[in-house]
This record gives C-alpha cells, sequence and structure tokens, in this order.
C-alpha cells in the first residue's frame, strides 16, 4: 500500500519549483548565497561547495573562509565574491546574503565554532552540513532560532545528531528522517543510496534520481551549495532540498565521476529538468 505520508519526487514537481530567471531577474533577485565552508585542512570542501552554488545557478555566491580555502576558491571560482576571515571571526562583515551553507570541511575547533554561531545567531535560512551538523550535535542549543533551518546529514551525522546507533537509522531510514524534523525543529534531508526530505507536516519526499556514482568524496558538498542556491533563490527548505536532491542525482547519473564533474553537470542537468525530460528519458 501506498504510504500516504511518503510523496516519490518527479521531474514534474521539480520544473514547477524551479526558478527561471525573467526580465525583470537580476543577480540580487536570483538570490545571493553565502557559503562559509573550508579550513586549511579542507579546502577542497570550500571550491566544491562553491562549484555547487555558483554551477546550480545562484544570483551571486559570496564565500567567507580563512587564507587556505580562500586562495582554492578565488584560484577556481571568479565568479564568488570572497571575504577573508580571521580565525574566530564571525560574518558580520561579508554583506548581504539571502541564505547561508555553513559547514562542509569547516572543522570544528574553536574558530569554526564562533563563525558557525554568528551565522546560526543571524535570521536568514541556513543549510547546515557537515562539519557543522557535528558542531550542533555538540550544542543542540544552536538550533534554537527563528529562521528556517535544513540539515543535510548523512547515517552517521545523523547518528550524532539524533544519539542513535547508525546501523539502526539505516534500518529504518523513514522513521529516523520524520523523528529528526520534529525533534530538531527542522527541514532534514537525509543522504544516502536514496535520499529523503522530511519536515514536519509534510510527506517525506523520496528522490528518485541519483547512482552509486555519486559515492565519492565531496559529493555532499556540492549537494550543500547547490540547495544554497536555491534557498537564496526564496525557495523553502523542503522545496530546496528536494529539487536540490533531484537535480545533484540527475547531474550524477552516469559514472565514472569525480565530485567536481557533478557540479559542472548542474547546468545541463536544470537544463533538462526545465525542458521536460524526466530523469530517465
Ligand atoms: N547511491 C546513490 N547516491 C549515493 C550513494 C549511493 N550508493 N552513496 C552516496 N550517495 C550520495 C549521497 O546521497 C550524497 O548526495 O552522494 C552524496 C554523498 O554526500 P556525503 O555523504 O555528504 O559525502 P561527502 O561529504 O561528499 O564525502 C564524505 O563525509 O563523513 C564525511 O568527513 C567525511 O568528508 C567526508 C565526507
Ligand atoms: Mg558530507
Amino acid at each position: 500500500l501506498p504510504d500516504a505520508g511518503v510523496a516519490a519526487l518527479t521531474a514534474g514537481d521539480v520544473a514547477l519549483l524551479l526558478p527561471r530567471p525573467d526580465a525583470r531577474s537580476d543577480k540580487y533577485r536570483r538570490g545571493v548565497v553565502g557559503i562559509v565552508a573550508g579550513s586549511r585542512r579542507y579546502t577542497g570542501a570550500a571550491v566544491l561547495c562553491v562549484g555547487g552554488a555558483v554551477r546550480g545557478g545562484a544570483g551571486m555566491v559570496r564565500y567567507a573562509g580563512t587564507a587556505e580555502p580562500v586562495a582554492g576558491v578565488r584560484a577556481r571560482w571568479p565568479e564568488a565574491v570572497v571575504t577573508e576571515l580571521a580565525p574566530g571571526e564571525g560574518v558580520g562583515g561579508v554583506g548581504r546574503v539571502q541564505a547561508w551553507v555553513l559547514g562542509p570541511g569547516l572543522g570544528t575547533d574553536a574558530d569554526a565554532f564562533a563563525v558557525a554561531r554568528s551565522v546560526l545567531a543571524g535570521d536568514l535560512p541556513v543549510l547546515v552540513d557537515a562539519d557543522g551538523l557535528t558542531l550542533l550535535a555538540e550544542d543542540r542549543s544552536l538550533l534554537r532560532r527563528d529562521a528556517p533551518t535544513l540539515l543535510t546529514p548523512h547515517a552517521g551525522e545523523l547518528s550524532r545528531l539524533l544519539g542513535v546507533d547508525r546501523a539502526r537509522i539505516e534500518e529504518r531510514r523513514l522513521e529516523h528522517v520524520r523523528r529528526a524534523a520534529a525533534e530538531l525543529g527542522a527541514t532534514v534531508l537525509l543522504k544516502g543510496s536514496t535520499t529523503l526530505v522530511a519536515q514536519e507536516g509534510r510527506p517525506v519526499r523520496v528522490n528518485p534520481t541519483g547512482s552509486p556514482w555519486l559515492a565519492t568524496g565531496g559529493t555532499g558538498d556540492v549537494l550543500a551549495g547547490l540547495a544554497g542556491a536555491l534557498l537564496a533563490a526564496g525557495l523553502d527548505c523542503y522545496d530546496a532540498a528536494s529539487c536540490a536532491a533531484y537535480l545533484h542525482g540527475v547531474a550524477g547519473q552516469d559514472g565514472p565521476l569525480a565530485a567536481g564533474d557533478v557540479a559542472e553537470a548542474l547546468p545541463g542537468a536544470v537544463r533538462r529538468v526545465l525542458n521536460g525530460l524526466r530523469h530517465e528519458d
């Protein structure tokens, strides 16, 4: 029997939800996404996350980070507006954005905490991924905010957030993604071979796209940047997460691939969906 609390996401849903630029568009109206990601050790996460946003069609991407990831982002993405942060500095000086992405490769030290706190204290939608989720698991009070929050864990990250064994989550993913949305008061995108999106009061969306080729380091960082761009464009957390999962899966349908290839394939994925093609066409 079909579960009334579950909805399979279709290409048609995504085509209707995806923002299309029109004659009145400018880069601000299309959405400015702020990205706080990367660290001395994980410069690549910053580059991939910015890539997901740039190739995903953001109006503008503002990246903020410390010296090493800043150098990487500058070298790879001239489209991004880059702010170098001193260690421990917050995002107050970054300029206006409409949504934030927080966490890929950020690290979990005191400086990471400080910048995370400055992002989450604001009144903008925030997507939290990767190390940002580890920080939230350490201090759940960071989740007490008025603006919407989108969490994008894999099962291991969700395990730490809920205090439930990873194996138990893998056994009953639907139950745990629902429980996470309710307990954490956030929209939750649970990654894995099938990606689920949960928000209280809405059916859990099941993403049909993607392939095992996506199981390679850094593809999650690309997804975070893409979903952040859609949040900044004005989609709510539930729709931004769903559309991002769908497009990321289309971009990762054929392998072999590296995470950077997924970002490069995003424009083609968006075109296919806007042209009314289903992922299997
Ligand atoms: N089939 C389809 N899709 C898959 C599969 C699979 N078998 N395995 C993974 N994926 C997809 C997920 O749905 C998700 O979109 O690939 C992406 C992987 O994202 P993450 O799990 O966030 O992995 P990523 O961040 O890219 O790389 C590993 O995670 O645990 C951390 O610190 C670790 O940096 C490392 C990172
Ligand atoms: Mg990840």
